[in-house]
């Protein structure tokens, strides 16, 4: 994994971050087709794992001016340190998106993954490799503590993404988050800088970067 600033449209500095297979960046109004096209075909794959989209909130999949909206939004919450989210790139193509959300400083120093991929890319362990990636980020450049993911139960496909990383499970929240307008169970999986510090080299060998 390596880290490099870019400079984005904007003229931003931009981070972009390197799996072996996978790039990250922050995604930009341009890429509007791109998103929409991978959202839109994708919408019976993600709606069951996905918040709903409140009903009087346009859609960015089918507006241009809300994905803007959406994306400029993102740049705050980055530059405020609030949530950093990334659009997950296999050469220039859109594949997903991985984020870290809801980051809180203090003495808790924590941050929550959130991940998708396109169904076409599925089973390639496209996402572990992204969460490693993360991960890394996470904890060396932006020094949080505590990253957790927390999952529906019956969600077997991200319960193979945190297992195959060995990341711990801290057991089930009850009605924790809502989920395509259900208050669903999460199991919350959970790994710490001090864990990261005894299993980043094997990590980063396994799925690291270029
Ligand atoms: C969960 C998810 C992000 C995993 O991403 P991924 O890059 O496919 O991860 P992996 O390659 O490690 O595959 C995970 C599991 O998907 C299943 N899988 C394998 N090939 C697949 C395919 N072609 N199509 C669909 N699922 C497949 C397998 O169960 C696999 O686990 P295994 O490797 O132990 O057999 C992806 O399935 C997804 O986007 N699902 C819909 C949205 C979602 O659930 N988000 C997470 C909310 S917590």
């Amino acid at each position: 994994v390596t880290l490099h600033p870019s400079f984005s449209a904007s003229t931003a500095p931009a981070v972009r971050l390197y799996g072996r297979r996978v790039m990250l960046r922050p995604l930009v109004a341009p890429d509007f087709a791109a998103w929409s096209e991978v959202r839109l075909h994708n919408e019976p794959w993600l709606v069951p794992w996905e918040p709903l989209r409140p009903a009087t909130m346009p859609d960015p999949a089918r507006s241009r001016d809300a994905f803007a909206s959406r994306c400029s939004n993102r740049d705050k919450d980055r530059q405020f340190g609030n949530a950093y989210q990334f659009g997950l790139f296999i050469g220039s193509s859109l594949i997903g998106e991985v984020n870290i959300n809801s980051v809180q400083r203090g003495p808790l120093q924590s941050g929550t993954i959130g991940y998708w991929i396109d169904q076409r890319h599925a089973g390639r362990g496209y996402v572990p490799e992204a969460v490693v990636v993360l991960m890394h980020y996470a904890f060396e450049e932006i020094r949080l503590h505590r990253l957790e993911i927390c999952i529906v139960p019956r969600n077997h496909r991200s319960i193979s993404v945190v297992d195959k990383l060995s990341i711990r499970c801290e057991g089930v929240a009850l009605r924790y988050l809502e989920i395509n307008g259900l208050w669903e169970d999460h199991a919350r999986y959970a790994i710490t800088v001090e864990e990261w510090a005894h299993r980043r080299d094997g990590l980063l060998q396994e799925w690291g970067g270029r």
